[in-house]
């Protein structure tokens, strides 16, 4: 651990009990575990900012060790950091560095951190958190596509109509106001979250899981996506703020009444947008994204809608509806293969059925954490489930013109009720092209 605080290590020691406990549980850690790896603990003192302080860090590292350096600081700490660690010769050839999000909060900000960082550590030594592809989920949703064979033919125009990605979240910014304010939705979850998610339903089959062939095919899906032109981003996306209101029966304040919020913010804690990807795989596949804070429940979810049934035979009908494919990633998590079956009885009625996989039923081992398996990929030097640096610019590339878009517009967020699933506006943007949410069916 490093920090300014003047520590004893058995200050840390508690501070970490303290911090960590609550959530390390028997039996995946048992109290033996814990005790081993406390007794590996070391405490720093350090001001990133200071060189003088960097040889104190130097002598608490252990010879051999494979040194892994979390920047889990303010991105405007990385470059002085690397540049200390290079100069006090800390870095070894198999050391490795992991960047925390936010990666910059622009194109410009971000190739800044990726040449200071890329400056002293090589490509191959820098991973990108993004703790969503650290989701069992996730992972699954690459399983799902390349371990089995009948997707693949489906998985694509004119068979998907449209794909709706949703992350809705209950809580709001909590204690972290100041730095949600100067960020908003769109920096914090669609850049990197929402647009990772989208990279792993679009991307072509990689040759291998090596970390490059991977890595290639997101980047090309994050270079497919259309620009948005300024009369696109009013068109096509949705920007939103939360009010007062109510949250799992619980009274919640509004976002301008939050601590550490300016009074006339127009930070967005909701958006939703619709993007292309110019691909002959997605020609005219709209793919949905949207997140928001102080939502109706929390939920992770990407819908494939598929396409209408070409010719209608069953004409006595009722709710005939189009097969979805839903997968959940959060609360629980699980695939749903929504059907038409016939009703029993006479006549012949169709009903809407679902074939569903939950993985809970399905696997009962434990599964890791999300951060939990990305940092044992760190220790392992596994970089797949990590952005590379062109990853990353070609994110911002296609963000920065929505940002710079709703800047020119000069509109406020739409408001929204805290409890609800954000502005109506969302709905109208999806209505247009004659869909709808999940929870509108
Ligand atoms: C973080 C964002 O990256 O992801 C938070 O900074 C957000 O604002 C969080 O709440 C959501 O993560 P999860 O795993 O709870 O869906």
């Amino acid at each position: 651990g490093i920090g300014r605080q003047a520590f004893s290590r058995e200050d840390f020691l508690n501070f970490v009990s303290e911090q960590s406990r609550g959530f390390i549980k028997e039996p995946a850690v048992t109290e033996a575990m814990w005790r081993s790896f406390v007794a590996r603990l070391e405490f720093v003192t350090l001001d990133a900012t200071v060189a003088d302080d960097y040889p104190r860090l130097g002598a608490a590292l252990r010879e051999g060790a494979e040194r892994v350096f979390y920047l889990a600081t303010a991105p405007t700490l990385f470059t002085a950091i690397c540049h200390h660690l290079a100069a006090a010769g800390l870095i070894t050839a198999s050391s490795r560095v992991v960047l925390e999000k936010p990666l910059g909060r622009d194109l410009a900000s971000a190739v800044a951190i990726n040449e200071a960082v890329g400056a002293v550590f090589n490509e191959s030594q820098i991973y990108r958190i993004d703790h969503y592809l650290g989701k069992e989920t996730v992972q699954n949703l690459m399983a799902l596509r390349f371990g089995n064979s009948i997707f693949e033919p489906l998985w694509r125009s004119p068979t998907i109509r449209n794909i709706q990605i949703t992350v809705a979240e209950t809580v709001g910014v909590g204690t972290r106001g100041a730095f949600y304010d100067n960020t908003g939705a769109m920096r914090d979850m669609v850049q990197n979250h929402l647009l990772q998610l989208l990279c792993i339903i679009a991307m072509e089959p990689p040759a291998s899981l090596d970390p490059d062939a991977v890595r290639d095919e997101k980047l090309k899906i994050l270079r497919s996506l259309k620009k948005l032109s300024t009369s696109d981003v009013n068109r096509h996306t949705v920007r939103g703020q939360y009010l007062a209101g109510t949250v799992n029966g619980e009274r919640v304040k509004g976002y301008l009444q939050e601590e550490g919020i300016a009074a006339t913010s127009r930070a967005e804690t909701f958006v939703a947008l619709q993007a292309q990807v110019q691909t002959w795989r997605w020609a005219n596949v709209p793919f949905y994204l949207r997140t928001g804070k102080r939502m109706s429940e929390r939920l992770t979810e990407i819908v494939i809608n598929f396409a209408e049934l070409p010719h209608l035979i069953f004409t006595e009908n009722s709710s005939l509806r189009p097969n979805r494919l839903v997968i959940r990633l959060q609360p629980d998590e699980s695939v749903r293969l929504h059907l038409m079956a016939k009703e029993p009885g006479d006549g012949m009625r169709l009903r809407p059925v679902s074939l569903d996989l939950d993985f809970n039923e399905a696997f009962t081992t434990r599964r890791a954490d999300a951060y939990e398996r990305l940092l044992m990929d760190v220790i392992r030097g596994r970089l797949t489930l990590f952005m590379r640096r062109d990853e990353l610019e070609a994110a911002w590339a296609w963000v920065e013109p929505i940002l710079d878009g709703w800047e020119r517009l000069g509109d406020p967020p739409r408001s929204y009720t805290a409890g609800t699933w954000g502005p109506g506006a969302a709905s109208a943007l999806i209505a247009r092209e004659g869909m709808h949410w999940p929870e509108e069916a």
